[in-house]
Parts: structure tokens; C-alpha cells; sequence
């Protein structure tokens, strides 16, 4: 199977986002929320020189999220602020102002507030997220994953006290089973995608994911203009994407990085919306069984999509084995990457050497004197799998 590309016709030289709709943009209280947490420190940028010669380009720059707060990705950030931003909510409307990143961490202040249970869809990690925040704070949570999910991952979320339903079907089955579930008991969806009827939880999602690349305000993110060129983001359903897409769109308008968004090729919805619609969102006419299992997402968020329509350059599907090939080139520099965290990675690798990518590379403009980043979001959620790729074990 063969990697794809789209260019994106829709894409803005300065994106217009002064429509009530991108309002969410503007919080900024997200890093000081983060930094509350237990366990907080910025992930580290590690340097990839080895892959960068090997491949043609003059620096990558990975970011991480394998060491965030100990649960081995991304996720965390997201769900811990949409519960705060949630929790705070509910505060305001019972006892007005006074809730702070402090109350979310006060026993006193949750009693107070009372009990609640929250419910997410997942491929893993998200669900693993909210089990983990809803345990920190005593409150129930009610996790729905697809029937074919690795054992590893259901032990994850179960071991942070939340239940596991499984569903028969795809992620985007798990979405509406738990969001009728919750219509009917009353519960509180911690949803990652955005849907007609449900689009503020997300919204929040979307802003914990920024601290990633507000943390690098410290190193590369200079005022004026990054230090890198091109940055290469995973897509889902396009949470983490547009976090780093309107983070720089914003920090730099029309000179920030050329930003490439990669999905894989069996659940391609960004890159299908680009190349076959006409300026909305499309399913994906992938099977959804990729072993990338954070990303088989088989429509965008409705959050995330007028964001990336706006700002991102490149849509790239790659099929499965470029994700364990970047699992492989990952682990030869030090850096323990699953699956779906491998995708962005992935991306590059077969973009800089592919032959049906060579067009692409060159209109891009990414050559032997560009500065890349690229997000790692995961490290081994399938020990097992990662064992047997990386061949160590
Ligand atoms: C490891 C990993 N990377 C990337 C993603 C994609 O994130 P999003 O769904 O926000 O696009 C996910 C989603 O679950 C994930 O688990």
C-alpha cells in the first residue's frame, strides 16, 4: 500500500479567527492548571541527528509525551483541564466565583461539589486520561472502547478504578453508545471529539493539548519565529493537530512553520475531507484498522476542523508498516514510541523517501538545510507489539 498526500486547498495565509467560534482560543490559564498537577515537568525535546542524515534533512526536533505525568502520553493534559474547566463550571453555578487550579486539588472543595460520574470513548489513551483524572479526585469513570482493543490498553484504564464497556465496532460506535448512555443515566461525556450537540468539552481538550507547544516558548518557540521549519503532527480526530496548528497560527500568523498533519492511511479523515470535499468534514473510506489505534478515528472533530482547514499545510495517510518503521528509527535514538505516537514520525520518513512522495517534498520545500519537529505523543501502550517491532525482548 502506498502513502498518500493532499495539499491543502483551503489553507489561509493568515486565518481569519475572529469569529465567535475560535473565542476558546483565547484561555491562556492552561499551563498554570498543568503545572498543579502532581508529577508536572515539561517533556523533553530530544535532538534525532542519526535519522536526520539518514533521511535529508538538516535537524528533527522530537518532543516527548511518552514521560508526560507518568502515564505514557499526551492525554492527560486534555482531560485533566476539560474536567477542571468542567468542575469549575458547576462551582460557578452552585457558589459563584472562587474555583482555582488549588479547589480541583482540595478534597474539601470536590465534597463540596459532590460526585460524578464521567464517560469518554476511546482507542486507549484518552480513556486511560479521564480514568485517571476522575481517580485523583474519588469520582467515577465509565470508559467505552472498541471490542478489538489490545488487553494492555483495558488493563490501563481499569487499573485507575474505571469500568471498561466494550462495544462492538469502531471508535466512532463507542462515541454514541456512550453519549446515549449518558443521556439516559445523567453522566458527563469527557469527549475528545466534537459532534452537532456536544462541541464545549472539546474545546478545553483542544486547549490542555497546548501546553505542549507553550512549553516550548522556553527553546524553540522564540517570540517573532520558531527555530523550526515544518512541524509534523498525528491526527485522530484532530485534537492534538489543532492545539499545534492554531498554537502557531496564532503565535506567528503568516510566518509560522509549514504544518503537516499525518493520519493513517487506513482511517484518513483529515486527508480525505481535503482531497474529496468541498470545504466540510468527511468519513474516512478507510477499514478503521490500523495498528495506530489512537488515530482510527473516522470522522474530524467539528472543533478541529475549521482549524485545520484554515492553517495546516500538508495532509499526509500513511499505511501501517511506515509507523513501525518509525517505532524502529525512534528506539535506534533512545525514544520509546508506540503506534499511534510513531504516526508523525512516520510521516516524515516516508514523505523525505518515498518515490510517490517526491512531488510532495519538493513543492513543500523540506530539504537538507530544514529544521523539523515532530511529536512523539505516546510511548509503549502495547508493550507487547513495541517489544516485537522494535525486536527487543
Ligand atoms: C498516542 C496518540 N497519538 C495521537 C492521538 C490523536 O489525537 P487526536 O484524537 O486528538 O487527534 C491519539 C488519540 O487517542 C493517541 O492516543
Amino acid at each position: 500500500m502506498k502513502c498518500e498526500y493532499s495539499f491543502n486547498p483551503y489553507q489561509k495565509e493568515e486565518p481569519d479567527w475572529s469569529d465567535p467560534f475560535f473565542d476558546f482560543l483565547k484561555s491562556t490559564d492552561m499551563p498554570e492548571f498543568h503545572r498543579s498537577i502532581d508529577g508536572y515537568a515539561e517533556t523533553p525535546l530530544v535532538p534525532m541527528p542519526k535519522l536526520a542524515a539518514e533521511i535529508g534533512v538538516g535537524q528533527i526536533l522530537v518532543k516527548d509525551e511518552s514521560h508526560r505525568y507518568g502515564i505514557n502520553a499526551f492525554k492527560g493534559l486534555g482531560a485533566s483541564y476539560a474536567i477542571y474547566r468542567f468542575l469549575k463550571g458547576q462551582w460557578e453555578k452552585k457558589f459563584g466565583d472562587g474555583f482555582s487550579p488549588a479547589s480541583f486539588k482540595d478534597p474539601a472543595t470536590m465534597e463540596k461539589l459532590g460526585s460524578y460520574t464521567f464517560c469518554a470513548a476511546t482507542d486507549g489513551n484518552h480513556g486511560k486520561a479521564v480514568a485517571w483524572t476522575a481517580n485523583k479526585l474519588r469520582q467515577r469513570a465509565i470508559i467505552y472502547m472498541p471490542d478489538n482493543s489490545a488487553q494492555a490498553r483495558i488493563d490501563h484504564i481499569t487499573k485507575e478504578n474505571a469500568e471498561v464497556v466494550l462495544v462492538p465496532g469502531t471508535f466512532d460506535d463507542c462515541v454514541a453508545k456512550c453519549a446515549s448512555d449518558a443521556e439516559a443515566n445523567g453522566w458527563q461525556v469527557i469527549g475528545d471529539t466534537a459532534y452537532p450537540g456536544y462541541m464545549e468539552i472539546p474545546q478545553y481538550i483542544i486547549l490542555g493539548y497546548s501546553t505542549i507547544f507553550r512549553e516550548m516558548e522556553n527553546s524553540i518557540n522564540k517570540p517573532g519565529k520558531s527555530d523550526v521549519d515544518f512541524v509534523f503532527l498525528p491526527a485522530g480526530v484532530g485534537g492534538v493537530a489543532s492545539a499545534g496548528t492554531s498554537y502557531y497560527a496564532l503565535r506567528y500568523g503568516k510566518n509560522r512553520p509549514k504544518i503537516v498533519c499525518v493520519e493513517p492511511k487506513e482511517s484518513d479523515c483529515f486527508l480525505e475531507s481535503v482531497k474529496n470535499g468541498k470545504g466540510e468534514p468527511l468519513f474516512t473510506k478507510g477499514n478503521q484498522m490500523s495498528i495506530m489505534a489512537g488515530l482510527n478515528c473516522g470522522m474530524p472533530s467539528l472543533i478541529a476542523w475549521p482549524i485545520m482547514r484554515d492553517a495546516t499545510e500538508l495532509f499526509v495517510g500513511v499505511p501501517d508498516d511506515w509507523a513501525e518503521t518509525a517505532m524502529r528509527a525512534y528506539y535506534r535514538e533512545g525514544i520509546v514510541s508506540g503506534e499511534s505516537g510513531a504516526a508523525a514520525l512516520a510521516g516524515l520518513i516516508a514523505l523525505m523517501t518515498t518515490d510517490e512522495m517526491k512531488e510532495a517534498r519538493e513543492k513543500l520545500g523540506i530539504n537538507s538545510g530544514s529544521k523539523v519537529f515532530v511529536l512523539n505523543t505516546e510511548g509503549d501502550t502495547d508493550p507487547v507489539n513495541w517489544k516485537k517491532v522494535v525486536g527487543v525482548g
